[in-house]
């Protein structure tokens, strides 16, 4: 439903006829939004329903405002590309943070802010912001609904752009919205982990406009903050429309006010994909994986065997390929659930022989960013065919050709997809009470020093090779491409608090499981002095998942090593692989130790920042290591 509060401004204006919703039962939350509407003063303000009706009328309107292309209907039904700013195109970890009473509980990883000062702070940016603007109000919900970690938020934003992608990264709308105010006054039963209370989640692009004034296809402000008020679970995120920060439910919500949710109720909060692995006589593992940004997750989770293997009779299929929620079962064992119902997935790179489960994932209902438009009114980006259209329209809006010299598309190019559509869909994605977990696999993008895979001595061994992970940064947020930093557990983005307290949370966990998953550690990006990768990846990553799986069941063998346990080549299938030798095994699997003294003081030096929140078992797994190592 939409309140007209004033007119004026020449933003496209959405005049569809009134609908029903124009406030709530939920006392706190009507509350909440009467002061957002004082606070940011949109012209409109309307609650979203999550309907199909929605969906068509707010992308025509983007259409129509030019926020949004719309693709060849024949080729990509209902699927849109939207080009970003060139300045938003990623997330801002500068910007990027997190408010606690004391610097300490935020740790030395997060950016700090004191609460009360930020809040005035940010008073001042969203006074007024939503200026020739439509409010929407999106009731959302992570995970399952009836799910016991299930979460509910409630975002308000001036971009529609934002609300479409929320309708396909997670539930939106009256049903979330009924299932609350149900909640609160008492008429659904209260569970131990009920919806009575939300997440408030305020988004603004921070671009009102003034009367008459013209608006720009993609508005945002140079000036940006994410900011999590982690103590009473507030988001406040401003200038940016893009990804991360402006979809709250997904990095904001589910990993930063997540991770301190499940800190506090023995649960944990994870940038983890989940898949699933049927071996040959029927045996289902589920694993997760922790990988930064970038680094691979969708890859894996939408894994599609190499032939010898589906012959076999191994099948994969996916339950999350980016946030995992994990907790202690009355099984004993460790389950998880995916809070997301959609893929907001790396474009570039992605293509039928590398990803195919991705590409079929996209072929229509698609929100595509800053990909480039072929001349057929359809997508294109490097790495998506082998040769490069003869003329695209690049991301920027330009024309482009194969020789010009510029990308077509940016590094960090996303298409947003319903996970409904994925091929591989594992038939428990939705189940409330998740699925169990045996496998937990920790890995960065290193061209040296890290093997294709070992596995921990142990749960804290495992907790201290996730501790003291590194990558080489990418174009999923801004800073230096090809850097190694440290990158626990790939949350180093995500932890919403002290970093050392994360450590000991992990280590913590194991009290409550009486089935423990084990520990892995991969790595497919290994590189030969001449930058040539020394493992194929992709579908031939299932000879890794394949030796993980029997290691999880004590079918294949392990070789005690000073850095874990490897495999030798003779418990790994590298004979049905093409063009692939022992010796290149050998090469993806050796060890250097000078490499891994490096290695150590690297991992020293960030222990050193974490001072007196470190755990010292992580510490005593240090020494251990340098011991073996000597
Ligand atoms: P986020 O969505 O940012 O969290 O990224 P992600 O972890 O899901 O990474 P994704 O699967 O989208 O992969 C990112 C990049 O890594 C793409 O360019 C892929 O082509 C590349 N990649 C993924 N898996 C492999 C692999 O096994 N080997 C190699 N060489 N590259 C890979
Ligand atoms: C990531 O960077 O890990 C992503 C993309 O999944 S964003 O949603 O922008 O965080
Ligand atoms: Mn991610």
């Amino acid at each position: 439903g939409v309140i007209s509060l004033q007119t004026g401004a020449s933003q496209v204006q959405d005049n569809h006829s009134m609908s029903k919703m124009t406030s709530t039962s939920h006392a706190p939350l009507q509350k909440w939004i009467d002061k957002m509407i004082t606070l940011c003063t949109p012209d409109a303000v309307e609650w979203c329903e999550g309907s199909n009706a929605e969906w068509d009328r707010l992308s025509n309107l983007l259409v129509k405002s030019g926020t949004f292309t719309r693709l060849n209907p024949e080729k990509r039904p209902n699927s849109f590309l939207a080009r970003s700013a060139p300045s938003d195109v990623a997330r801002v970890e500068e910007r990027t943070f997190i408010c606690t009473r004391r610097a300490d509980e935020a740790g030395p990883t997060n950016n700090w802010a004191e609460p009360t000062e930020m809040r005035e702070l940010l008073q001042g940016k969203f006074q007024g912001c939503m200026k020739g603007r439509t409010m929407y109000i999106i009731p959302f919900c992570m995970g399952p609904i009836d799910s016991p970690l299930a979460k509910i938020g409630v975002q308000v934003t001036d971009s529609p752009y934002a609300v479409l992608n929320m309708k396909i990264m997670c539930s939106i709308g009256s049903s979330v919205l009924k299932r609350l105010e149900e909640e609160w006054s008492g008429v659904a039963p209260k569970k131990r982990h009920g919806h009575k209370f939300f997440i408030p989640c305020l988004h603004s692009v921070g671009a009102p406009l003034e009367p008459g004034q013209q608006d720009v296809p993609w508005p945002c402000n140079e000036d940006k903050y994410i900011v999590h008020f982690v103590e009473t679970r507030e988001i406040m995120s401003y200038g940016s429309g893009y990804g991360g920060n402006a979809l709250l439910g997904k990095k904001c919500l589910a990993l930063r006010i997540a991770s301190n949710i499940a800190r506090e109720h023995q649960w944990m909060a994870e940038h983890m994909l989940i898949v699933g692995l049927e071996a040959p006589d029927g045996t289902k593992t589920y694993v997760t994986a922790a990988f930064p940004s970038a680094c691979g997750k969708t890859n894996l989770a939408m894994i599609v065997p190499p032939e010898s293997y589906q012959k076999a009779g191994w099948k994969t299929s996916i339950v999350g390929d980016d946030i995992a929620w994990l907790w202690p079962h009355e099984d004993g064992k460790l389950h998880a659930i995916n809070p997301e119902t959609g893929y907001f997935g790396v474009a570039p790179g992605t293509a039928y022989e590398t990803n195919p489960i991705a590409m079929d994932s996209m072929l229509e209902n698609t929100i595509f960013t800053n990909v480039a438009l072929t001349d057929d009114g359809d997508v294109w980006w490097e790495g998506m065919t082998k040769e490069a259209p003869a003329h695209l329209i690049d991301w920027t809006g330009q024309d482009w050709t194969p020789d010009c010299g510029r990308p077509a598309a940016h590094p960090n190019a996303r298409f947003t997809a319903p996970a409904s559509q994925c091929p591989t869909i594992d038939p428990q994605w939705q189940n409330p009470d998740g699925v169990p977990i045996e496998g937990i696999i920790f890995g960065g993008r290193r061209a040296t020093t890290m093997p294709l895979v070992y596995q921990a001595y142990n749960w804290s061994h495992g907790v201290y090779i996730g501790a003291t992970m590194g990558s080489e940064m990418t174009a999923a947020a801004a800073g230096t491409i090809g850097k190694v930093r440290r990158d626990p557990m790939a949350m180093l983005p995500f932890a919403g608090y002290n970093m050392g307290e994360y450590f000991a949370h992990w280590l913590e966990m194991r009290r409550y499981l009486k089935h423990l998953p084990r520990f892995f550690h991969v790595n497919w990006f290994r590189k030969d002095e001449n930058g040539k990768f020394l493992w194929p990846g992709f579908g031939e990553n299932m000879r890794v998942l394949e030796w993980i799986v029997k290691r999880c069941h004590g079918t294949a063998a392990g070789h005690e090593t000073q850095i874990g346990w490897t495999p030798a080549p003779e418990d790994f299938d590298i004979s049905s692989m093409q063009n692939y030798s022992r010796e290149q095994f050998e090469a993806v699997m050796n060890y250097h130790r000078d490499e891994w003294k490096a290695e150590l003081v690297s991992q020293a030096e960030f222990f050193l920042d974490l001072y007196d929140h470190l755990p010292k078992e992580l510490i005593f797994q240090r020494e251990l290591l340098a011991a073996r190592l000597a």
